[in-house]
């Protein structure tokens, strides 16, 4: 058995990060597996996705990357699942961020957090935002694999491509060894409707394959998953036969065989 821990990542907000992470997480808890979801985005956004009350910074991820953190991770059940545990976000993380950049190894605070006080679960999810800044350098140097999902838009996808240089060169400045892998592309909100969408979705694999990622099946654009979010519920288990809800087992199967390996 492994640690995994994935990086969510795109140099954009509202592609569905936070959405695939949160569907991830519980994808993975249904299949007997621990998570640790650690929201690394100011805007504080797993606490709509996991309906979770809003906390002061002292409970938040704000306290494990500060100075003086001793190891008492602030971890709480997300949708009465054992299995899914979220740290929190908080908007002083904006912050944090700013001091990192002149702290000792503040690139590797969240990683240096990890190793010296890990956490028993089997994958962290890391919800990151959507700036490329130190909070996303940090994710990158603590996690073992990213996953970035894709908007279906112009800008989203040259996005994509500046993003996946981003993290060779930002692997290689910190001398990360091994390398995190781009585990695959996830091109989400996908709309059939929308002629623009289905010509760059079928863009998509001659980009994919040019940079070598592996391209996940499309989660479709649904209202139901913003009527989840509103319930603070993932899809799952707000609407269990959804048909979006399918659309995750491929990425939930790989991450669960990275888990086994070993
Ligand atoms: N497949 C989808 N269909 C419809 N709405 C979606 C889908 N995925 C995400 N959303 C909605 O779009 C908004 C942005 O998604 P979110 O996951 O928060 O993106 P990010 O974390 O990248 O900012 C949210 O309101 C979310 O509920
Ligand atoms: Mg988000």
């Amino acid at each position: 058995m492994a640690q995994v821990v994935i990086a969510i990542l795109a140099n954009a907000g509202g592609v569905g990060k936070s959405t695939l992470a949160t569907h991830l997480a519980y994808e993975i808890s249904q299949r007997k597996s621990k998570v640790a979801l650690l929201d690394l985005d100011p805007q504080r956004s797993l606490d709509v996705f996991c309906g979770l009350e809003s906390v002061e910074a002292p409970k938040t991820i704000v306290n494990v990357l500060s100075k003086d953190f001793k190891g008492s991770w602030n971890l709480v059940s997300a949708w009465d699942e054992a299995n899914v545990e979220v740290c929190q976000g908080h908007p002083l993380l904006a912050d944090v961020a700013n001091e990192l950049v002149t702290r000792k190894r503040g690139e590797y605070t969240l990683s240096d957090r990890l190793n010296k006080y890990p956490l028993p679960h089997d994958l962290i999810i890391l919800d990151c935002p959507a700036t490329l800044g130190m909070l996303n350098v940090n994710a990158l140097a603590a996690s073992t694999h990213v996953l970035v999902p894709i908007q279906l838009e112009m800008k989203a996808i040259s996005g994509s491509a500046e993003l996946v240089e981003w993290c060779i060169t930002t692997s290689e400045e910190l001398q990360l060894d091994p390398k995190p892998p781009i585990l695959g592309f996830v091109p989400s909100m996908y709309d059939d409707a929308v002629a623009m969408h289905r010509q760059y979705y079928n863009q998509l694999p001659d980009i994919a394959q040019q940079l070598d990622i592996k391209l996940y099946p499309k989660i479709r654009n649904s209202n139901e998953f913003k009527n989840a979010s509103a319930h603070g519920l993932p899809l799952q288990k707000y609407r269990a036969r959804h048909p979006a809800c399918m659309e995750f087992k491929q990425i939930a199967k790989d991450v669960i065989a990275l888990i086994k390996e070993k």
